[in-house]
């Protein structure tokens, strides 16, 4: 199961090295499977509901507390047909009962809560003091999916973001405060931050739910000395979009990738891909590349990067 993702992709690879099917989203109403699980997440999601509109802000509707809903929905509905007769076709098409405390629930959300208050000029001690409802909402969730049955939770950190075109490229976020690498400081403290109170909330669960198996991978590490190591590890230009048009950064806010921008007085798409994406790390301004979602993904996968230090296809069993 996988609510709450920002990064895909990340977990498109999970898939594949544990040579399981790609999970079909929950929303899909057509030409889904869910035997292997199902995927609550939606681009842009926050912890925290959001005040403003998908249209005003660009976050998603679908906030954490709306894919846990959905995620109730679905494993009520589950249980519902599973007691029905004559129904072969859609079991066929779902998990067992059982799989709900075999599963392996995952989790990569809270960067957007720390961006969503950064645009609303909302200062970076503001952000901070949000922190802790943002992690609380996180941990009601948890502790809810654990007294449903769940018991092994895969919990990503949130990266560093003040290493973003998205965010670099807007001012007065950035003034004045770029490191040696390009990178916003105060903004990736922010992030570490954020992350140092989602490790409390993670010890703090492994207390409350005493037959859990929590596994926080520090994704930031990863994804920071790809970044400021870029060239060491076959990537370039580490902080420039590989599809935008326009500025330092490849990123314009208002033409993204897929749009089209005018250009002396001619609409031209901006679709093109940089030449070569294996060697770029950010794909949209928002997004990584797949490559760098591989390179991530290839660094996190054995635990390396983990708390307990397990790999991903050990992350169902709880150490003793
Ligand atoms: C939205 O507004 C409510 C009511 O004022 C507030 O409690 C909540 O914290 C706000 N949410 C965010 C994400 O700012
Ligand atoms: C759904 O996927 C499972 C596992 O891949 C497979 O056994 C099952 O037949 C599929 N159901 C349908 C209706 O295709
Ligand atoms: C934030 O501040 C900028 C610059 O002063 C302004 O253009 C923008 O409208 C403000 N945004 C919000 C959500 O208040
Ligand atoms: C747009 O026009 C200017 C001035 O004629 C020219 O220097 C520039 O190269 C043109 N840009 C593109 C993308 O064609
Ligand atoms: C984990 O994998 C990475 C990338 O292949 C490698 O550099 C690292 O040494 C591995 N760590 C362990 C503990 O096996």
């Amino acid at each position: 199961m996988i609510l709450g993702i920002i990064s895909i992709f990340l977990l498109t690879f999970a898939a594949e090295s544990l040579e399981l099917p790609y999970l079909s989203a929950y929303l899909d109403a057509l030409g889904s499977n869910f035997t292997h699980g199902a995927n609550f997440a939606t681009a842009g999601s926050t912890i925290r509901p959001q005040n403003t509109t998908l249209h005003q802000s660009g976050f998603s509707p679908f906030s954490f507390n709306v894919q846990w809903y959905q995620f109730n929905d679905f494993h009520r509905r589950v249980q519902n047909f599973r007691t029905q007769k004559d129904n072969e076709v859609f079991k066929s098409l779902m998990p067992k009962t059982e799989d709900f405390s075999r599963a392996l629930y995952t989790f990569d959300i809270g960067q957007n809560d720390l961006t969503a208050g950064l645009f609303q000029n909302l200062t970076i001690r503001q952000v901070r003091e949000s922190v802790t409802d943002i992690v609380g909402q996180f941990k009601t969730v948890i502790k809810d999916i654990y007294n449903q049955g769940g018991r092994a939770f895969w919990v990503h950190n949130t990266g560093p973001f003040g290493c973003l075109p998205y965010v670099l490229d807007r001012q007065p976020i950035t003034s004045g405060q770029v490191d040696k690498y390009g990178c916003v400081g105060p903004l990736n403290q922010l992030a570490r931050f954020f992350n140092r109170r989602l490790k409390e909330t993670v010890d703090q669960l492994r207390e409350n739910l005493p037959k859990a198996a929590i596994t926080y991978v520090d994704i930031y590490s990863a994804k920071y000395t790809l970044i400021t190591q870029a060239t060491r590890n076959g990537f370039n230009h580490p902080l420039r979009a590989c599809c935008g048009h326009g500025g330092k950064y490849n990123y314009n806010a208002h033409v993204g990738c897929g749009g089209k921008a005018k250009i002396n007085g001619t609409e031209v798409l901006v679709g093109k891909a940089c030449a070569d994406p294996t060697v770029i790390i950010n794909w949209d301004g928002v997004h990584y590349t797949q490559a760098a979602n591989k390179w991530v993904f290839d660094q996190i996968v054995n635990g390396s990067f983990s708390d307990p230090p397990i790999p991903l296809g050990s992350a169902c069993h709880r150490q003793i």
